[in-house]
Order: structure tokens, then sequence, then C-alpha cells
């Protein structure tokens, strides 16, 4: 039996009549699975980094990833419950160990810059799409979810804030 058989689970057969449409719902629920998958990605990149770090940087990025690592770990199941409140199925579309990985093949010849710099680009990217997704539900009254992208939005950009601060070093 393969994990996503596992974790595959029927929605709830009672209707939902909790003020959010259906359609909202369902959309809703793929921004998130997508949501999810970038965050769980960004959450092994982060522990692979933290491993992998050498130079003058080494113990602030070493730190920090660990910081990161942890908070986007707790994060993902945020995500994935809110993914069940809002009645859809927990994601696990497409996932495979190297959706998690690195796009860059090169880890032992990174430099901690370019380590940083790879971690901004991926901070930035989710960002956006939390944003998209934030007003999304903003604009549809599913406050709960707004609420939670809100929080997520606060970590990932004072994530940003303290990268580029050791970047600048
Ligand atoms: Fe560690």
């Amino acid at each position: 039996m393969t994990v996503q058989a596992v974790l595959q689970v029927s929605p709830s057969a009672s209707p939902i009549n909790n003020g959010l449409d259906d359609t909202y719902r369902k959309d809703m629920a793929e921004a998130l699975s997508d949501i999810l998958g970038s965050t769980y990605k960004l959450t092994v990149v982060s522990h692979i980094y933290h491993w992998n770090v050498v130079g003058p940087l080494f113990k602030s990025l070493h730190e920090l990833t660990e910081d990161h690592y942890t908070d986007l770990f707790a994060a993902t199941d945020e995500i994935a419950e809110r993914i069940r409140a809002l009645d859809a199925v927990a994601p696990v579309k497409g996932v495979s160990f190297d959706s998690f990985t690195p796009d860059r093949d090169d880890i032992s010849d990174l430099k901690a810059q370019d380590m940083v710099e790879d971690l901004i680009a991926m901070h930035e990217d989710l960002v956006r799409t939390m944003r998209r997704a934030g007003k999304l539900a903003g604009v549809n009254d599913d406050l709960v979810t707004e609420d939670m992208l809100t929080a997520r939005l606060s970590f990932h950009e004072k994530a940003l804030w303290m990268l580029r601060a050791i970047d600048s070093e």
C-alpha cells in the first residue's frame, strides 16, 4: 500500500453549511495544497543547508535555519489541518522525495551566500503565493484561513529580513 493510499480519506458525507461557498472551499484547498508543498520543500531545504553550510556565516546560518525549519515543520501541520477543516483531503499529489530537495544539485560547492539567496527566493515565492491566497480568503469571508495566512506571512517576512541581514554581513 502506498503512502498516498493511506493518506487518501473521503471528505465528509454530510453537507457543509458554514457560510463558505463550496467552490471557494475547493479553490482554497487547492491553493493551500500548493502552499503546503512549498512549505515542506522549504523545511527540507532549510534543514539541508543547516547541515551543509560552511565558512564565516556558519554559526549565523546554522542557527537561523534551525529556527526556520522548526517553525516551518509545525506550519505544515496547521496548513494541512486547515485543508481538512475546509472538507478536502490532505493533499499528497505529486509527492516524491525529489519534490522536497533543493533545485540546485551542487550543494557541496555552494557558498553560504548562495544558500541565503536560494532561501530568500523560496521564502519570497511563498510570500507572493500566500498573499494571493490570503486576499482570496478575505473576499470570501474565510476569516480563519485569512488569519492563518496572515500569521504565516508574518513569519516569512521576518525570516526574509533576517536572511537579508545575514547576507549583508
Ligand atoms: Fe541540527
